[in-house]
């Protein structure tokens, strides 16, 4: 129940109505007797400002940023964490004795959930699709690891400036996404992650490659969960989204509470909610 002392947290985004962080969230808190909620508000670009204030004025206990503000609040934040400043993304704001500070989880979260299928990421040769924040993330922490990385995307330069910020190990090369470049980079790539919010099934029909050239791929791993996607017939098999998100879900819960997740609990959470398991 929502009362007079209870601690707020949020979702700044747009859209956000497909969000099911507040599911994870408010079942959980709900679950554990705390006295906490969590709210999605649509906030557009032109907005982002007077929502950041807003969150400071209202003292809010932290809160997520998704699609478009990730890049844009950076600005707007009073610190960074190493992850976030080294990328340029935010995607969850602690609210501190400090101000605000601003830490990013698409990595991590990423690289919790790949494991959770049995995919260890090391020395594997690995394809990635789109170039925007999710992507940045996920190429810094997995070229941290001794990976072959090649990046596709459909504006060059930012698949290069991608490219440029890994500073890990492995090795890493940058392309064009076209039809050609995506046939060759699945030839021979372990796990494909598509950092673009289109699904994979959707990608190669608008390239005309046909669905089944992605079997000679081990994994495919799409970040986005809010369109329908048609399965994609892959080698060993799917990474889901919701896997990786529920991973992020844990890692805020920790940032804003500074104790373990109950990540079984937020899992189940989910899991009932949609009255299926992923996996
Ligand atoms: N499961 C999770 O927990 C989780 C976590 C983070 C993100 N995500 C999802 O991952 C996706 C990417 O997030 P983001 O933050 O990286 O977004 P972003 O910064 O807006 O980047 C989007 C990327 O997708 C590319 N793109 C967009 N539409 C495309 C299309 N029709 N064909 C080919 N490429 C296209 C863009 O290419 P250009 O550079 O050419 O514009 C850009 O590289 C979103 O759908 C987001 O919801 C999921």
């Amino acid at each position: 129940m929502i009362k007079g002392d209870t601690r707020v947290h949020s979702l700044y985004g747009s859209p956000v109505a497909h969000s099911l962080s507040p599911v994870i969230f408010n079942t959980t808190f709900q679950k554990l007797s705390l006295n906490r909620a969590y709210v999605p508000f649509e906030v557009i670009r032109d907005n982002l400002k007077q929502a950041v204030e807003a969150a400071r004025t209202l003292g809010f206990d932290g809160f997520n940023v998704t699609m478009p503000h990730k890049t844009a609040i950076v600005e707007m934040l009073d610190r960074l964490d190493k992850t976030a400043e080294k990328i340029g993304s935010v995607n969850t704001v602690a609210q501190t004795k400090s101000g605000l500070a601003g830490y990013n989880t698409d990595g991590e979260g990423a690289i919790r959930a790949l494991r959770s299928y049995g995919f260890e990421p090391n020395n594997k040769r690995i394809l990635v699709v789109g170039a925007g924040g999710a992507a940045q993330a996920l190429v810094k922490r997995l070229s941290s690891e001794n990976n072959n990385i090649r990046v596709l995307n459909r504006t060059l330069d930012k698949a290069r400036q991608v490219a440029d910020k890994a500073t890990g190990t492995g090795r890493i090369s940058y392309g064009e996404l076209d039809k050609s470049s995506l046939e060759k980079g699945m030839e021979d790539a372990d796990l494909l992650v598509n950092a673009t919010p289109t699904p994979t099934s959707t990608l190669m029909s608008q390239l005309e490659i046909l669905v089944n050239k992605v079997k000679s791929i081990g994994w495919v791993f799409d970040l986005a969960y809010d369109q329908p996607a048609e399965p994609v017939p892959v080698g060993r098999g799917t990474i889901s989204p919701l896997e990786m998100l529920v991973h992020q879900a844990a890692l805020s819960y920790e940032i804003w509470l500074g104790e373990t997740a109950p990540f079984a609990l937020m899992r189940s959470s989910l899991e009932n909610y949609l009255g299926k398991d992923w996996k």
